[in-house]
C-alpha cells in the first residue's frame, strides 16, 4: 500500500542525521537527532557524570590521612579533577535538554546509576595506588575511544578528561611503586589492595558482549567504538607489563599469554558479584548515596547565595543599560 511506503520512508531530518553518522562526523546540540539517540546519550553522559562525582568519595576518604604533604597535595588535585570531570559532563548532558537539578535528583533519589566500582571501601593507603592504577587505568581504556563519540559536546569533554585521567593513572602507579620499594608490610599492603581492585576493575567494562543490551545500537551511532570485551582485553594487555615493573602479581592464576592470538587471556569473571553490587548490595552503596544526599543538602545555602548574587548582578546590569 502506498501509505505504508510513505511511512517507511525516512524523513529528510533522519536522512541528514544518518549522513552525518555515516561520514563519521559530529552531531551538535542544535542539530536534529532521533529521540532514542538523545535518550541514550542523556543516560550515558548522566551516568558518567554521576560516576565522577560519587568517585570522589572513596579517595576523599584519605585526603586527611595521606602519609605526607606531597601525597596530600597530589590526592587533593586528583579528587578535584574528578569534580571537574563531573561538571563538564553535566554541562554536556544539559545541551541535550535535561537540567542539572533533574540529574542531581535522579542520583540522590537512587534512580540513576553510577559506576559500581565506587561501591567498594578504601581501608588502606594502598587503595589510593590501586584505584589510580586500575580504576583510572580502566577508565582511560574506556574513554579514549569516546573522544571520537559522534555527539560533539561529549567527545570534546572526553578529550580534556582523558588528559587528566592519564595523570591519575600514573600517580596511582607511583604510589604502588613507592610501597613496593618499601618494607615487607608495605609490599603486602600494596598486593592486598591490587588483589581487591583487580577483578572489579575488569568489570568496569560492563558485561560480556553477548550480554550487553545497549552496545550494538551505541556502536551503530558511533558513540561506542569497541565492544566491552575488546576494551577489557586491551586493558589486561596494558596491565601485565606494568605489574611486572611493579613486582606485583595480578590475582588471576589462569592469566597467560596465548601464542595463537598474541594476547593475554585471563580466567572467568564472577559476574554474580557484579550484578549484586549493581543491584545495590555492594559494601558501600547506601553510604555513597547518603554522603551525596547530605552534601547536596549542606550545599543549599551556597546555591541560594549564588542565585541571589546572579539576580543582583542582572538587575545592576539592566539598570546600567537603561
Ligand atoms: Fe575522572
Ligand atoms: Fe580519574
Amino acid at each position: 500500500m502506498a501509505t505504508l511506503d510513505v511511512a517507511a520512508e525516512p524523513s529528510a531530518e533522519q536522512r541528514r542525521f544518518d549522513e552525518i553518522i555515516a561520514a563519521d562526523s559530529r552531531i551538535e546540540p542544535r542539530d536534529w537527532m532521533p529521540d532514542a539517540y538523545r535518550r541514550a546519550l542523556i543516560r550515558q553522559i548522566g551516568q558518567h557524570a554521576h560516576s565522577e562525582i560519587i568517585g570522589m568519595q572513596p579517595e576523599g576518604n584519605w585526603i586527611t590521612r595521606a602519609p605526607s604533604l606531597k601525597r596530600k597535595a597530589i590526592l587533593m588535585a586528583k579528587v578535584q579533577d574528578e569534580a571537574g570531570h563531573g561538571l563538564y559532563l553535566y554541562s554536556a548532558a544539559q545541551t541535550l535538554g535535561i537540567t542539572r537539578d533533574e540529574m542531581t535528583m535522579q542520583l540522590i533519589e537512587g534512580k540513576a546509576k553510577y559506576s559500581s566500582i565506587f561501591n567498594y571501601p578504601t581501608p588502606t593507603w594502598a587503595d589510593m595506588g590501586a584505584i589510580g592504577w586500575l580504576v583510572d587505568g580502566a577508565a582511560i581504556c574506556n574513554q579514549v575511544p569516546l573522544c571520537r563519540a559522534s555527539y560533539g559536546p561529549y567527545g570534546r569533554a572526553m578529550i580534556r578528561i582523558c588528559k587528566e585521567e592519564s595523570f591519575h593513572q600514573r600517580q596511582g602507579f607511583e604510589i604502588l611503586l613507592a610501597l613496593m620499594q618499601g618494607s615487607d608490610a608495605q609490599r603486602e599492603m600494596a598486593q592486598d589492595a591490587v588483589n581487591r581492585w583487580y577483578w572489579p576493575s575488569l568489570m568496569m567494562f560492563g558485561p560480556p558482549d553477548g550480554d550487553s543490551p545497549n552496545s550494538a545500537q551505541s556502536m551503530a551511532w558511533n558513540i561506542k567504538r569497541f565492544s566491552n570485551d575488546e576494551l577489557r582485553q586491551r586493558f589486561i594487555g596494558m596491565l601485565v607489563p606494568q605489574a611486572e615493573a611493579l613486582g606485583i602479581a595480578l590475582p588471576d592464576p589462569e592469566l597467560h599469554f596465548d601464542e595463537k592470538t598474541q594476547q593475554y587471556v585471563g580466567g572467568e569473571i564472577d559476574w554474580t558479584e557484579f550484578f549484586e553490587v549493581l543491584g545495590g548490595n555492594g559494601p558501600m552503596n547506601v553510604e555513597r548515596l547518603r554522603a551525596r544526599r547530605e552534601a547536596h543538602e549542606d550545599g543549599a545555602w551556597v546555591r541560594e547565595a549564588a542565585a541571589e548574587y546572579a539576580r543582583k548582578k542582572a538587575t545592576r546590569n539592566s539598570k546600567e543599560a537603561a
